[in-house]
């Protein structure tokens, strides 16, 4: 699996939940983080150069566990790793948002790259044709994210400026009754968006049903992996940059410590 940065680690903090015995390579692009701000040839390329080097190690399964990447590289990934099995988050984040909602108005966060395509818009059309979507590029809580900033008067500012035209005391009736995080470094903000959402929103993000979503694709090719005593699901960490900042940022990321000397440099 791989994301631009330590986003993708809230996915795989999922996976590891759902499917503990497998074996996971995870490969944070820090190179060239931010991927949400470039065009999308370039996000492309990027894509198509980390999942060659996963696929050079030998991975049975790619998963894109950054929503930009998905929206732009989804389709050229999967026809030129076929036949390796690739899950982007873009769709799981689509089914979670319309099992959430009952008034059918959904508000949607990403990047700018994820909110100039319209995927995340054609993704729940798709699945719930009268839905009423509201979207937003919000690239200041990737940064946050990434600076360990997730809480507080900072955090809380930036959630108000892009939030509140929509959840705020003005926003009369008709608001959102869901709220998605179209991006996988948003769920560490999960706590101050909902309190700037208010309690009627249900905030919802691709995670989870990712994780189903894989399970199902290697349960359907016959890919699982049974762990056998003493050879557990292993995990292996890449970086294209910074491993201490890697280790430091990524471990609230994942719910568990990392260190500096988990996580491999690898060039792409
Ligand atoms: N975490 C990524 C996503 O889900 C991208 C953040 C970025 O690199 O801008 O879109």
């Amino acid at each position: 699996m791989f994301d631009s940065g330590v986003g993708g680690l809230t996915v795989l903090r999922a996976l590891l939940a759902t499917l503990p015995s497998e074996h996971y390579v995870y490969l944070g692009d820090t190179a060239r983080l931010p991927y949400g701000t470039k065009s999308a040839d370039s996000v492309r390329r990027y894509a198509l150069q980390a999942a060659a080097a996963l696929r050079g190690r030998g991975v049975k399964c790619l998963v894109v566990a950054c929503n930009t990447a998905t929206a732009v590289a989804l389709d050229a990934l999967a026809a030129g790793f076929d036949p390796l099995p690739v899950v982007g988050v873009l769709e799981p984040g689509a089914v979670a948002a319309c099992r959430a909602t009952r008034s059918g108005r959904v508000a949607v966060i990403a990047t700018e790259g994820t909110v100039r395509g319209g995927a995340y818009e054609r993704a729940i059309r798709r699945l719930l044709p009268d839905a009423r979507i509201v979207s937003r590029a919000c690239p200041m809580f990737v940064a946050l994210a990434e600076e360990g900033w997730t809480a507080g008067p900072i955090a809380e500012a930036v959630a108000h400026r892009y939030l509140d035209d929509w959840f705020g005391p003005g926003a009369g009736t008709g608001k959102p009754d869901t709220l998605v995080l179209g991006c996988t470094h948003f769920p560490m903000l999960e706590p101050v968006l909902q309190a700037v959402a208010g309690p009627d929103a249900t905030i919802v993000d691709s995670a989870r049903t990712t994780a189903a979503a894989v399970a199902d694709v290697l349960g359907e090719r016959g890919l699982l992996r049974t762990a056998g005593p003493g050879d557990p699901g292993r995990l292996e960490l890449l970086a294209t940059d910074g491993p201490e900042r890697f280790a430091r940022v990524g471990s609230g990321f994942l719910g568990r410590p990392i260190g500096t000397e988990d996580v491999r440099v690898v060039d792409l």
